[in-house]
């Protein structure tokens, strides 16, 4: 397995978080009923209400049959698939993506039905809707979206919008709730002189339904001669991912994927069907370009700046580690993790000369699992995937080239004792191969985890001692588990593209990312679930992760912030975290489009008046 593919494992196996009360503001939501309706509840609609809405949306209301229930005997919810197909789906992203109620990482669905013998998978429990949504609509038009959206918003219903079900942290499934599911909304066109609107220009862009998943969305504007800015999974869906942030391949060079929307269409949560852009409807259009998914009303449409697809790009691989990787001697270990700190410290330089990249770096039980090595390593074991769209192969050479040997001789006598090796230096012909290259394996499902990050800029990296980095570092890749080691994952997705983005394409993404270099995700914990209910022990994961590793971040870059989109969404200080100097503003425009509050998602905009309890499924008020 190499590194990429090892990424895209990775941050499949991680997962999220709860709020916590703190605002000083008066609760606007006082006047609402305190808890969201739930099936019991005497304001939950009636079979002949909900026959009712089925039928004002052209008979597109599926109800939940958790598809794992043909698992067990007697299929008693009458799943459409097949045990057999559950089970050879189950494992992949593609499956989970096509199923109504189904999400990726089902501890953020309660693991209410799993197939036997999968990870979690507890006889005890067998097979619920439990927190699944109750609903789902399939919908195939603004209008659906706006009868559903706004008939469960005036109803007191928790509504959640699921693209692809890929969200780390739980925010495309709720229980009690109507799920808008926007996996039938794949419209696709392009235009090469779309008139953008307050301006008398014109610009070269992608018109995407927001069903869509980026290695379609990628596929059809290369057929059409040009590339835009994806994530890094052919699978990931434009919709929770452009509304985050969105960091891919080129984002480094041209900015985040919020950077690229110049218009998009927006069902409010009232049913509304707007057209956002810089002149209409502003304020929603600035909020759902970084302002998080599922929260401000649901995307129908992305208009997308599109770019010439790079050619002839430049590739190798970095790896960092001890020479000998069975040497016991502590020093040995030592000095990979000062390498490393170098090795990070030498990054914005890198990127700010074009080179761009992610990679692992993995230590103790984690570099057998996931590195490949038959034993735990000395210290740390890192490996990079880097490429120019710049360079040419002889320059990403020369450059990349001089920072390795630059490292080695700032390490003395001791370079000797690691290697730093450049492998694997070619050049792919064109864009679509490049991005196939890092998609060579499907992109999987699993139980999920929990996960902490934070974005660091060239202060961070390069402003403090290397000793001193060195030891953020191995306080960040502690484990609960004293020899399970750690993994961090190495994002090289800002620096120049998301520093050069002109004022008027900046939405509410977290102004940090502007300063950014890369974005730093560990996962050191495992969530175990024995004795526990999945939300239980995420809690738990939680707090372990608020007392050990989110203080760690916050003393290194008090000042940044974390992607939210691969985040702890448990993280106790989330509105700076996630939403920076954005976050007021985003209240504003949240209790103007969204007052009753329908659109909960965890640690989302003004989510901080709310609690999600998994365990019995309400969504409530806090009370403050
Ligand atoms: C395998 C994998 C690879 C990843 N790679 C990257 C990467 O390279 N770069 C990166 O930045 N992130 C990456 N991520 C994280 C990714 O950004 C998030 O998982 C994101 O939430 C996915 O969005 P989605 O629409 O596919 O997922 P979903 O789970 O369907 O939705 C995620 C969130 O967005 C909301 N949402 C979805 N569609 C809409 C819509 N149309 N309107 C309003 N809200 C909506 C949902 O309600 C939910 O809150 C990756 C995740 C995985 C699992
Ligand atoms: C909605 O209507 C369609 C068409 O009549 C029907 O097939 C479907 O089962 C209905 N959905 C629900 C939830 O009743
Ligand atoms: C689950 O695994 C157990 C132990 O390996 C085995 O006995 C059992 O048959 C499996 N059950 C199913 C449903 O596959
Ligand atoms: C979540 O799972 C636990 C068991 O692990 C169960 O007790 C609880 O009722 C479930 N919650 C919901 C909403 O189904
Ligand atoms: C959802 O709608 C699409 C388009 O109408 C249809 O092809 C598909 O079968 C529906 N899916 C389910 C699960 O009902
Ligand atoms: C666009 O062009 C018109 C006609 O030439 C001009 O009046 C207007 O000021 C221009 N608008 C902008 C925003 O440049
Ligand atoms: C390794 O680093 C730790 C922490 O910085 C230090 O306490 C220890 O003395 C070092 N060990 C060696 C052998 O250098
Ligand atoms: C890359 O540069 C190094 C150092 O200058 C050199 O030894 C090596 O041959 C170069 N590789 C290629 C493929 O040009
Ligand atoms: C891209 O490059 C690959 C590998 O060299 C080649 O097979 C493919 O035909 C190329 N595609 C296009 C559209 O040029
Ligand atoms: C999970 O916790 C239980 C009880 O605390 C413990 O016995 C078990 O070994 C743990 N499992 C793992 C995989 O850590």
């Amino acid at each position: 397995m190499n590194f990429i593919t090892i990424f895209t494992f990775v941050t499949h196996v991680v997962g999220v978080a709860a709020t916590l009360a703190g605002s000083d503001n008066v609760n606007p939501y006082q006047n609402l009923p305190k808890c969201k309706s739930t099936p019991y509840d005497p304001s939950w609609p009636s079979e002949a209400e909900w026959a009712s809405l089925n039928t004002s949306m052209d008979g597109t209301l599926i109800r939940t049959s958790p598809v794992a229930s043909s698992c067990y005997t007697g299929n008693p919810f009458g799943s459409p698939r097949s045990r057999a197909d559950v089970e050879a789906g189950w494992g992949y992203s593609t499956f989970h993506r096509t199923v109504p109620e189904s999400v990726d990482f089902q501890r953020w669905a309660n693991n209410s039905c799993l197939p036997p013998n999968v990870t979690d998978y507890n006889p005890e429990i067998g097979c619920q809707v439990g927190a699944y949504p109750q609903f789902v609509a399939n919908v195939t038009s603004a209008e659906q979206v706006a009868i559903a959206l706004s008939w469960a918003a005036s109803r007191n219903i928790r509504v959640v919008v699921k693209g692809t079900g890929h969200d780390l942290v739980g925010r495309s499934t709720g229980a009690y709730s109507l799920s808008i599911w926007t996996h039938n909304l794949r419209s696709l066109s392009t235009d090469n002189s779309w008139p953008i609107p307050g301006t008398n220009e014109t610009a070269s862009v992608l018109i995407a339904g927001s069903g869509n998943v980026w290695g379609d969305a990628l596929a059809y504007a290369l057929s059409h001669g040009r590339a835009v800015c994806t994530g890094a999974d052919a699978t990931v869906g434009l919709g929770g991912f452009t509304t985050g942030g969105g960091h891919g391949p080129m984002s480094g060079t041209y900015g985040l994927a919020a950077d690229q929307v110049l218009q998009a269409t927006v069902v409010t949560p009232s049913g509304e069907i707007l057209v956002t852009n810089n002149i209409q409807n502003s304020d929603l259009f600035w909020a759902i370009r970084g302002g998080g998914g599922g929260q401000f009303g649901v995307v129908t449409e992305f208009v997308l700046l599109t770019y010439p697809a790079p050619v002839d790009i430049p590739s190798a691989s970095l790896t960092l580690s001890a020479r000998d990787l069975h040497d016991g001697n502590a020093a040995v270990a030592n000095l990979t993790m000062t390498a490393h700190a170098k090795l990070l410290a030498m990054l914005p330089d890198l990127m700010d000369n074009g080179i761009f990249g992610s990679g692992l770096t993995l230590s103790g039980q984690y570099a057998v699992s996931y590195g490949g090595l038959s034993s735990p390593p000395p210290g740390v074991i890192c490996n990079l995937a880097i490429w120019s769209f710049t360079s040419t192969l002889q320059d990403f050479n020369n450059t990349i080239s001089s920072a390795r040997d630059k490292l080695l001789d700032s390490l003395g006598e001791d370079a000797n004792l690691v290697s730093l090796t450049i492998s694997g230096l070619s050049t792919t012909a064109n864009y679509s191969a490049f991005f196939q290259g890092s998609n060579s394996s499907p992109s999987q499902a699993s139980a999920g985890g929990l996960m902490s990050s934070r974005l660091l800029g060239r202060n961070e990296l390069t402003g403090h001692t290397t000793e001193a980095v060195d030891s953020f570092l191995q306080r960040l890749m502690v484990s609960k588990d004293q020899d399970a080691g750690a993994f961090l994952v190495i994002g090289m997705q800002g620096g120049p593209g998301p520093r050069s983005v002109p004022a008027w394409r900046r939405g509410a993404v977290n102004p940090v990312w502007r300063d950014a270099y890369i974005h730093l995700i560990v996962e050191s914990i495992d969530v175990n679930l024995t004795g526990k209910t999945p939300w239980q022990s995420l809690k738990e994961a939680g707090e372990w992760t608020e007392a050990n590793i989110e203080p760690v971040w916050r003393e290194w870059a008090p000042t940044t912030g974390a992607y939210m989109n691969e985040a702890n969404p448990l993280n106790g200080q989330w509105q700076h975290d996630f939403y920076g100097t954005s976050y007021d503003e985003l209240v504003k425009i949240k209790r103007k489009y969204d007052p009753a509050h329908a659109l909960y998602v965890l640690s989302g905009v003004d989510s901080d008046f709310w609690e999600y309890d998994m365990d019995s499924g309400k969504l409530c008020q806090l009370d403050l």
